[in-house]
């Protein structure tokens, strides 16, 4: 299964801040915000992974990752020309995708919950269709959202509605079937300008092949969009954990446990970091 970040756009509603920073490279708490959805693609056990951006944020990305190759990974990187919707990542994303089921997760998505690999397994059990992750919010509107009949089976799903026929948001992590390329090829801008997922959902949705996993209570998911999501998203990082003394979205970490890297691999990352986030890395190879 091949994995997808989406890290296009210009986050203009935290201008000045991403002026001349890209958002995903901004901290969340202890680390840059897209090693949060890179580490929510590797415990799904992915290992070829597309980094798409913006034309100037590229050089950036690339510094930070290159091939990947120190977490155990394939990672290489395409440009979005100019926003036109989460969907169109498909299309740039033909060639890497090729005829392997396909991740795509937005770079601005946190995801926490001790039963997230659990969850993810289950989506990649699904070999056909699409899978996607219903989140109950007090603000669905904000969201493409979804509802469900009386078998709790999914009904509709639109984007931003109105009036919300429910409280279950649709996340920014998608697993699909290879079609999803071909299915991107049909789809319209909507009234936005944009080639939006949530039609292609839909389209899955009505050949009834629409998995949707609601995460319950004890998972969050973060938004960063705005100067205070993002704040409050490095304190709820803080908190848990300064409490626990385990890092969330900790790509090393991850790498490590998943057996994408060896010990001594790990312990040559800890060794570069001279800091309470390279003590770390030293403590969890240590302590295995
Ligand atoms: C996008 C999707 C929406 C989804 C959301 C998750 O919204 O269009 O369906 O619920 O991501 O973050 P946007 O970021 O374009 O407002």
């Amino acid at each position: 299964m091949k994995g997808i970040i989406l890290a296009g756009g210009k986050a203009t509603r935290l201008y000045p801040v991403t002026k001349g920073v890209c958002k995903q490279l901004l901290p969340v708490y202890d680390k840059p915000l897209i090693y949060y959805p890179l580490s929510v693609l590797m415990l799904a056990g992915i290992k070829d992974i597309l980094i798409i951006s913006t034309p100037e944020d590229r050089e950036h990305f690339q510094g930070f990752f290159n091939d990947g190759h120190h977490l155990g990974v394939n990672i290489s990187y395409a440009i979005q020309p100019q926003a036109q919707g989460i969907a169109q990542a498909f299309l740039i994303g033909e060639k890497f995708i090729g005829k392997e089921r396909v991740a795509l997760i937005l770079g601005d998505n946190i995801f926490f919950g001790d039963k997230l690999g659990h969850v993810l397994r289950e989506a990649i059990s699904h070999k056909h269709g699409a899978t996607v992750f219903g989140y109950k919010v007090s603000d669905p509107c904000r969201y493409g959202v979804i509802s469900f009949d009386k078998n709790a089976r999914p009904k509709t799903i639109i984007e931003k509605p109105k009036k919300s026929l429910s409280d279950w948001a649709v996340t920014g992590l998608y697993f699909y079937d290879h079609h999803v390329v071909d299915v991107a090829k049909t789809l319209k801008p909507s009234a936005r300008g944009e080639l939006e997922i949530t039609d292609i959902n839909q389209y899955y949705l009505k050949k009834n092949q629409l998995h949707v996993l609601c995460l319950s209570r004890g998972f969050a998911w973060l938004d960063t969009g705005t100067p205070d999501s993002l704040l409050d998203a490095s304190i709820f990082i803080r908190i848990v954990e300064e409490r626990q003394g385990l890092k969330i979205g900790c790509i090393e970490e991850v790498a490590f446990r998943m057996g994408f890297i060896t010990k001594k691999q790990l312990k040559v990352l800890a060794r570069t970091m001279n800091t309470s986030y390279g003590n770390y890395l030293q403590r969890i190879a240590l302590n295995e």
